[in-house]
């Protein structure tokens, strides 16, 4: 469910994000742009919420998790309802604070802290360090000694499951990088116990992301509480269960996810009787249908061997996905045209053949100067853009109602040219 609709009007129909037509926004901040719906981000906060809560989830925290949409006006906006944030970096810390998320909400979690990041993580009070390798046990305990503090810590766990889904983007089995094994978690979550610069509170896992089966879910979920059995049995109290990302979303041709209630449910089932605070990590659910890139039609090039390029003024730089993970995004004319539905290849002009968004996409007829819209974009779009080919970065615009504001605006090229400074010898 999000709030981008096609509105008919008198010259035909156009696509609004809530009341706030695409054109507008294009005319007053340019393309490539991404546009972003506060309803969408609060329905989608509050429909899991809700959820988690009527399965009978103690008091749960949900930590949004910052890298899929970092933007400080969408932290703010799911801050205010009494999100929390999974950081993986100082930078994403910081950004939580600047967006009035407390400490007591925060998560650190990540496989390569460096000292400096936890000494800012526990300077500012962060609820839990999600602890991935033995080696970073032992850097937490000495940081927080030096600092006269006591770490929470969680350890994270890899359950060794399958979970499916893009090979870039599973975490889950025991050869990825992330986390400890079941049995090495229980020692070291006893370990932990022993130190003076750490308390162990709980256990963290995260099998990957764009998940649309609840069966892999289900099975980590078992194991963890399996470890939070066993941990308990040695006497040590287990306050907290983080039970890492979400859900995937329906990127349009795709199987249809589980529904918040449907997983919400699974977790009540599997954790019965367990008496446990919860954290959940969701991002892409939060976020995705949050979000779409604005693009404009550059031209449309017909070569004579038949294929037909319509090239626009977004490219990988702004939106990575389809070249690094061939993700599907849904492409809409943001006011189409009446007329025989054509295949079309959609690049953008950055010069290497990855960038190409999709190949024999059946699209309205496209013309030079057409807007068109990258459904579905709101997470690992903006969050993963850059400069590549000293393409300006992409602004960002957050719509509420009838309003929008634009919550990162596009440099100039003087302020790209001005973090640069020649050698002194140059
Ligand atoms: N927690 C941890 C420890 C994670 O590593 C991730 C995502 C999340 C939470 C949030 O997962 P979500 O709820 O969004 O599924 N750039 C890729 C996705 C990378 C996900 C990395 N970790 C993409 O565009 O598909």
């Amino acid at each position: 469910m999000n709030h981008f609709d096609l509105v008919e009007g008198e010259g035909g129909g156009e696509l609004y994000c809530e009341g706030v037509p695409l054109s507008r926004i294009a005319e007053a901040v340019g393309t490539p742009v991404y546009v972003y719906s506060t309803a969408t981000l609060e329905r989608h906060y509050t429909v899991l919420r809700d959820a988690l809560v009527g399965a009978g989830l103690k008091d749960p925290l949900i930590a949004y998790a910052v890298k899929a949409n970092s933007n400080v006006a969408v932290l703010r906006t799911l801050g205010n309802l009494g999100a929390g944030a999974d950081t993986v970096s100082e930078g994403e810390i910081r950004r939580a604070l600047a967006a009035g998320i407390p400490g007591e909400r925060i998560v650190f979690s990540g496989v390569g802290k460096t000292e400096g990041e936890i000494a800012f993580a526990l300077a500012h009070g962060v609820a839990e360090i999600n602890v991935e390798a033995e080696p970073e046990l032992h850097l937490v305990n000495r940081v927080a000694q030096r600092l006269g503090t006591r770490a929470e810590v969680a350890i994270r766990v890899n359950p060794d499951v399958e979970a499916g889904g893009h090979a870039k983007i599973s975490t889950g089995k025991a050869d990825n990088k992330f986390g400890v094994s079941l049995s090495e978690a229980e020692r070291l979550y006893a370990n932990a116990a022993n130190m003076a610069g750490v308390r162990p509170v709980g256990v963290a896992c995260h099998i990957g992301s764009q998940i649309t089966d609840l069966a892999p879910m289900e099975a980590a979920f078992g194991k963890m509480r399996g470890l939070v059995e066993r941990i308990r049995k040695e006497g040590l109290t287990v306050e907290r269960l983080d039970l890492g990302g979400g859900l995937g979303v329906p990127y349009f041709n795709q199987p249809t996810p589980p529904t918040p209630a449907d997983y919400a449910a699974m977790i009540g089932r599997v954790t019965q009787g367990l008496d446990i605070r919860f954290a959940f990590e969701p991002g892409r659910m939060i976020a995705a249908n949050a979000g779409v890139l604005l693009a404009r039609v550059i031209l449309v090039h017909e070569r004579p061997e038949g294929r037909r390029f319509l090239v626009i003024d977004a490219a990988m730089n702004d939106l990575l996905r389809p070249a690094m993970y061939d993700a599907y995004h849904d492409i809409r004319p943001v006011k189409p045209r009446p007329g025989e539905p054509l295949p079309y290849d959609v690049v953008g002009p950055i010069c290497e053949t990855g960038d190409t968004f999709t190949r024999d996409r059946v699209l309205p007829p496209l013309e030079a100067g057409d807007l068109v819209a990258f459904m579905t974009a709101g997470a690992y779009g903006a969050a993963m853009s850059s400069e590549y080919n000293s393409r300006l970065l992409v602004p960002e615009v957050l719509v509420k109602g009838d309003q929008f504001a634009v919550v990162r605006p596009r440099p100039t090229y003087d302020d790209m040219l001005a973090r640069e400074a020649p050698a002194p010898w140059l």
